[in-house]
């Protein structure tokens, strides 16, 4: 059996954790360091089916590391084990806060009797529809089971199992069902009501509030009572058991959540609902290529990091719950001292946002609602440490307060404030909303952003610089750092932001914003035409992550090819080779830009390391080690995809396009890209770029594409535009 939270007494943490990103032993002493072991999925399964769309394997990984998750972005399980997460849903005090263990109820297994023998089993994960799913063939029957994260109704998970009968006998077939409940959970206070109806309930609150002055949170289980086995009767060919839980912030929603998933079983629609829903995600917003291997990393990783996000009808104004954020194991990790803790860090903005944002604004404004919804809490951040506007926490869980558990890096990886603009300026690029910035504190919480760098900027008088001092970088493997090159680039980013961003709401930003701006210090060393880390970098010194190659992409910082190149030769020999995933799309993007292509290939060929068998988990390192299931590597290997193959630039009055095709393909589209209340398909072959606009908003703007050539095409919907691929087009409004 599978086993997570029932193992968190013994905690298991693995000593070369060289890559987290909080050293939780640093303040967590009482740790249990148990576990050195990389997850071995590669060595020991693999993937057998030939589809683009389903992960299959013969046998059920007995590691939770290798198992896939389903998950709708208010819940998520890892498949068969015995804990469900819920979204926002955190137990422990300050740094201790993790995602709060919920027994799961839908962990049911069915057991066949070991004189039954089985000609065939298979245990595979349907992308298309968003579904795991068991198949197993005996003499007498077919046995299918689904496990789903309802995709419209975001508070059910369901079980659904399928007898039918195969071969001449007519003998009751009886199977017995065993569950993986686990433990009791210690993170939440569970009470249990009488049975109902079939049906149990348990209900209580989190044990420890994250602040002494937040309150704890509550949850309500309603789940259809697993019986011991089921039986399909002599007279009949064929069941369907369905089996739902249902969970809720309180017992009301969880009944009525769990009544109306009843009734559309009743009705038969509820899993084809389902998978309706993720089939339309994907119509809107989807990476093929004719080569099978790079299409299963590309659909797997928009899979999970999807099953993570809330779905498409996600509305903070009209969805009854708060998202509260993407972590880099996903929904369905985060229990205490592994996973992150189920934290959200910059990983949501700077990894994983602009694929989403590009595909799905919604899912975009959804995770940027997530800091927005924090913004008070990150005004008193600000205050606490002697800054005016917000400073967001390195770490940020239900309150919005720090709850990264090492104090080096809560008060010192102070980028994550220029992030959070960053990935604003990329929204209003893409969607110019309005509403977001007016009604949404979204103009608010980039002003306050402002404020604090104005706040923390140093002026220097001999140099008439400003600079910004005692901060770690992106590369964590240093602290106390001056005028880090990354920080203090999107620092300007953010310090620019509410001059631009008030231009669309009429509102003017205080110019001393733009000045400091100006004269914010961005290291380069002219000898070496390459940008220094940090004042005083050495060449040659080793760094965890890519850092300051993050100016050329994302930034766009103007730099010449020569500069660029250089970065990237500096840094990349240094890059420590067991440093998470990400890093290594960023070279890759790099290496397209200078052209480099066999540099760009073997960049991203890296990525491929850290995907594990049989269901296409990533784990942090390409080792085996560090979190699971890794959606940070996942956001950004698909931007080397998008942004490094595709060549797409979000740029301030156009969307930027220039396809190259990957290795070994000859076909590569890209489905369903949002620009500016359109979206749009491309379809792009060895020697042309077919542009066809799908789809467009009551409103949006006209578009119209120009390619490097000259040539300018209205996009009107449903007339395709044939380019060639030789360089780069754009799409701008008219
Ligand atoms: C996992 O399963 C394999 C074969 O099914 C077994 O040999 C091994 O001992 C199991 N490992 C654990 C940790 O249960
Ligand atoms: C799982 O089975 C055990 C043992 O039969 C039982 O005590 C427990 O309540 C079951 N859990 C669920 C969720 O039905
Ligand atoms: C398996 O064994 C059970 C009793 O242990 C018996 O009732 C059943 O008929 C057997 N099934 C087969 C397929 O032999
Ligand atoms: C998804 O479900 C549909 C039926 O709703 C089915 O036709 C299709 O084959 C499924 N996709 C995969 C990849 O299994
Ligand atoms: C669970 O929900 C159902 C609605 O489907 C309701 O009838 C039942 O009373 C609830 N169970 C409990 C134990 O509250
Ligand atoms: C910086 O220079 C200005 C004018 O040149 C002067 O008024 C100010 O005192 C100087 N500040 C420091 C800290 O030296
Ligand atoms: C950073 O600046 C501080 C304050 O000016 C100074 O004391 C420190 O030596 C500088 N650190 C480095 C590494 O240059
Ligand atoms: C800003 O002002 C202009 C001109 O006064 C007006 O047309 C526009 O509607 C205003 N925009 C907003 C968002 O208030
Ligand atoms: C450039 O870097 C080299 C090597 O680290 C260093 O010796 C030199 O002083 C730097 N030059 C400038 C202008 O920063
Ligand atoms: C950029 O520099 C690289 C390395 O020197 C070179 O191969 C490439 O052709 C240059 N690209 C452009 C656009 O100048």
């Amino acid at each position: 059996m599978v086993t997570d939270g029932a193992v968190s007494e013994i905690l298991v943490y693995p000593t070369m954790f060289l890559s987290a990103s909080c050293v939780f032993a640093l303040t967590l002493s009482w740790l249990i360091v148990t576990n050195t072991n990389a997850c071995p999925c590669n060595q020991k399964y693999k993937d057998i089916s030939p589809s683009a769309n389903v992960f299959e394997s013969a046998v059920l990984p007995n590691e939770t590391c290798c198992l896939p998750a389903v998950g709708n972005g208010y819940l998520a399980t890892v498949v068969y084990s015995d804990t469900i997460y819920v979204n926002g849903v955190y137990n422990g005090r300050g740094g201790a806060s993790h995602r709060a263990r919920i027994p799961s109820t839908a962990a049911i297994q069915v057991s066949l009797p070991s004189n039954v023998s089985v000609s065939k089993e298979s245990y595979s994960l349907d992308l298309e529809n968003g579904t795991f799913h068991r198949k197993v063939t005996t003499k007498e029957a077919l046995i299918e089971q689904r496990l789903y994260a309802h995709q419209e109704l975001s508070y059910i998970l369901v079980n659904q199992i399928i007898i039918s009968r195969r071969g001449p006998t007519t003998d009751p077939i009886i199977l017995k069902l065993v569950n993986n409940t686990g433990i009791n959970s210690k993170d939440i206070n569970f009470k249990n009501t009488a049975p109902d109806e079939g049906t149990r309930m348990m209900y209580g609150n989190t044990v420890e509030s994250e602040t002494s002055t937040s309150s704890t949170i509550s949850v309500a289980v309603n789940w259809t009572i697993i019986p011991d086995s089921i039986t399909l009767p002599s007279n009949q060919d064929s069941k369907t058991w369905t089996f739902i839980t249902a969970i809720g912030p309180n017992r009301m929603i969880a009944v009525a959540s769990h009544m109306h998933a009843t009734q559309m079983a009743l009705e038969g629609i509820l899993y084809s609902n389902h998978c309706r829903a993720w089939q339309d995600k994907w119509l809107h917003g989807q990476i093929e290529v004719d080569d099978i291997t790079l299409s299963k990393a590309i659909h797997g990783s928009m899979y999970y990091i999807l099953s993570s996000l809330p779905s498409l009808n996600y509305d903070v104004q009209t969805t009854p719950y708060h998202f509260y954020g993407l972590s880099p194991g996903g929904l369905a990790h985060g229990r205490i001292a592994t996973d992150y803790q189920g934290h959200v860090f910059w990983d949501q903005e700077t990894w994983m946002y602009p694929t989403m944002l590009l595909f799905h604004p919604k899912l975009g404004r959804a995770m940027l609602e997530s800091r927005t919804y924090h913004l008070d809490a990150a005004k008193e951040l600000a205050k606490s440490r002697g800054y005016q506007g917000a400073e967001y926490p390195w770490e940020m869980a239900y309150t919005g307060a720090e709850v990264c558990p090492a104090e080096i890096y809560s008060l010192q990886e102070i980028h994550i404030n220029g992030d959070i603009s960053f990935a604003v300026q990329q929204y209003l690029h893409v969607l110019r909303d309005v509403d977001f910035l007016k009604n949404r504190r979204g103009y608010e919480m980039i002003s306050e952003l402002a404020k604090y760098w104005e706040s923390r900027v140093e002026f220097n008088n001999a140099s008439g610089y400003y600079e910004i001092k005692g901060v770690k970088p992106p590369d964590e493997y240093h602290s106390n750092v001056n005028n880090s090159v990354y920080t203090n680039s999107v620092a300007q980013v953010s310090l620019l932001l509410p001059a631009y961003a008030g231009k669309f709401i009429n509102v003017t930003a205080p110019p001393a914003w733009t000045e400091i701006a100006d004269k914010l210090l961005i290291l380069y060393n002219t000898t070496h035409e390459y940008h220094p880390e940090y004042e005083g970098y050495e060449i040659g010194t080793t760094v965890k992550q890519a850092d300051s190659i993050l100016l050329g992409f994302p930034l766009n910082v103007k730099m010449d090819n020569v500069s660029r190149y250089n970065d990237l030769q500096t840094y990349q020999p240094v890059t420590d080779p067991n440093g998470p995933a990400m890093s290594w799309s960023m070279f890759s993007i790099g290496y397209g830009e200078v052209q480099q292509p066999d540099k760009q290939r073997e960049m991203f060929l890296r990525n491929f390391k850290n995907i594990q068998q049989p269901f296409r988990v990533w784990t942090e390192t390409a080792s085996g080690h560090g979190a699971v299931n890794f959606i940070t590597g996942m956001g950004g290997f698909l931007q080397s995809v998008l942004f490094g193959y595709g060549g797409f630039r979000i740029l301030p009055d156009h969307l930027l396009f220039n396809f190259d095709l990957p290795k070994g393909t000859t076909k590569f589209e890209v489905r369903g890209l949002d620009y500016l209340g359109s979206e749009i398909d491309f379809i792009a072959t060895e020697k042309t770029v077919l542009v066809t606009l799908t789809d467009q908003q009551q409103g949006a703007a006209k578009l119209q594409m120009e390619t490097a050539q000259g040539t300018v095409y209205d996009l009107v919907k449903g007339k395709p535009v044939l380019i060639n691929r030789i360089s780069w087009a754009l799409i701008k409004e008219v």
